[in-house]
């Protein structure tokens, strides 16, 4: 089959690959008919996220047909549309049971690379480095779905692939983030980043009760998309003295309620700090680059949820004392996305929620490598590349 594969840094082939075949009785095999960029790919493209090895198919955000299932899978039939959750997850170990599907037990062949740096290791996820299992990912024609009773979730008729296919990934992270901030009703939610990740969020947090929801990113495009498909207000923070004064003003002098870091470890930003992260990370002194992550904590009001979904490793600078002398709840993960599939479904349905509007681009799968340029240098206003692989 034809497969987008990772040859190095910067560098995206579309080659010829094995087809899929199952390997444990509970596989099954689908026939991508849509997959999507995100922006944790990039942080590994740019070589910022280590242990990619050449010739790895990427992609992790998908939807398809089974066409094959092995002999112990019961729930999922051939021929039935489905879409899956970025993490691979067993269902029935300690952290599947307690409903914390992204830090599954047995899905990550590979814990021990992650070990020396997190402690314990994270779950399995699709075309997305060896410490996080070397599987392979979903830019491609086939992909072996492990554990198919699980993670496999049957699409209601009605609801066209791009309505659905961001609920593998960037739908559920972004409801998660504002799940996190467990908010009551009406309070104020400022979301860092405005691509797909940080757009969801900021329609979840709408979802979920926030009275006034404020987007922050630095293109135009995006910004308007935050409002214009969200009814976020926007702060384009290249044309702002100071983000957390700006905050400040706009929220009576408090602050807000709760802050959702939706950009991650390669942050652009303007000030001092921003040259020095680049330096260090640049030279690889630190992984990340974390002007976001530090705003979103000074800016966030005393005693306030501070929601990461950001992907991160190691960081310089990290404001502890703001974390701690104000109060800040931090809530973070990889998205749970077995946790929150089924309410998404339901909102696709009753359409109260509908992500198509990130598909911006779409491409075959020859294209690809063109897909993944246009969706890191955010070119013709591109928030999510989409792959039509068959
Ligand atoms: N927790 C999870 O399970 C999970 C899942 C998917 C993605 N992610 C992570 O979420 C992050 C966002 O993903 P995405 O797909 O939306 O990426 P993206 O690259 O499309 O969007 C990131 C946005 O952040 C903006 N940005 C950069 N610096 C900023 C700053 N200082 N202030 C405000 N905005 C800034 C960029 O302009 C861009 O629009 C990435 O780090 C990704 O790895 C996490
Ligand atoms: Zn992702
Ligand atoms: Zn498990």
């Amino acid at each position: 089959m034809r497969a987008l594969c990772w040859n190095g840094v910067n560098d995206l082939r579309v080659e010829t690959v094995p087809d899929p075949a199952i390997v444990n009785p509970h596989d099954a095999i689908l026939r991508v008919s849509m997959s999507t960029t995100c922006g944790s790919d990039l942080h590994f493209i740019d070589g910022y996220i280590p242990t990619m090895r050449p010739g790895d198919v990427i992609g992790h955000e998908f939807m398809g047909e089974v066409v094959e299932v092995g002999p112990a899978v019961k729930k999922v039939s051939k021929g039935e549309r489905v879409v899956v959750p970025s993490f691979i997850c067993c269902g029935e170990c300690f952290y599947c049971r307690h409903d914390l599907w992204s830090l599954c037990d047995n899905t990550n062949p590979n814990a021990e690379m992650q070990e020396p740096l997190f402690g314990y290791s994270t779950a399995g996820i699709y075309g997305y480095t060896h410490a996080f299992g070397g599987y392979a990912g979903s830019h491609a024609q086939y992909i072996r779905v492990p554990h198919a009773d699980n993670d496999c979730f049957s699409v209601p008729e009605g609801l066209r692939d791009e309505q659905v296919l961001f609920l593998s990934d960037a739908g559920p992270t972004g409801y998660m983030g504002a799940d996190f901030c467990a908010l009551k009703g009406g309070e104020t939610v400022v979301v860092w980043g405005c691509g797909g990740v940080g757009l969801m969020a900021q329609r979840s947090a709408y979802l979920l009760g926030a009275g006034r929801v404020i987007a922050i990113d630095r293109f135009p495009e995006r910004l308007r998309m935050a409002h214009e498909h969200v009814g976020s207000e926007t702060i384009n923070y290249t044309e702002v003295e100071s983000v957390t004064e700006t905050l400040k003003e706009m929220t009576g002098g408090r602050g807000p309620d709760a802050c959702i870091d939706a950009v991650g470890m390669e942050a652009h930003g303007t000030g001092v700090g921003y040259a020095y992260d680049r330096a260090k990370q640049a030279l690889r002194l630190q992984s990340d680059r974390g002007e976001a992550l530090r705003e979103a904590i000074t800016a966030c009001r005393k005693g306030g949820t501070l929601s990461i979904l950001g992907v991160y490793g190691l960081m310089d600078k990290f404001p502890i004392g703001s974390i701690m002398n104000k109060g800040l709840t931090v809530r973070s993960a990889q998205q749970h996305g077995q946790r929150y599939m089924q309410r998404l479904l339901d909102h696709a349905a009753k359409g109260e929620l509908d992500p198509s509007f990130l598909a911006t681009h779409r491409f075959s799968l020859e294209e690809a490598p063109r897909g993944y340029d246009m969706f890191k240098h955010k070119e013709d206003g591109c928030v999510r590349s989409v792959f039509v692989p068959n």
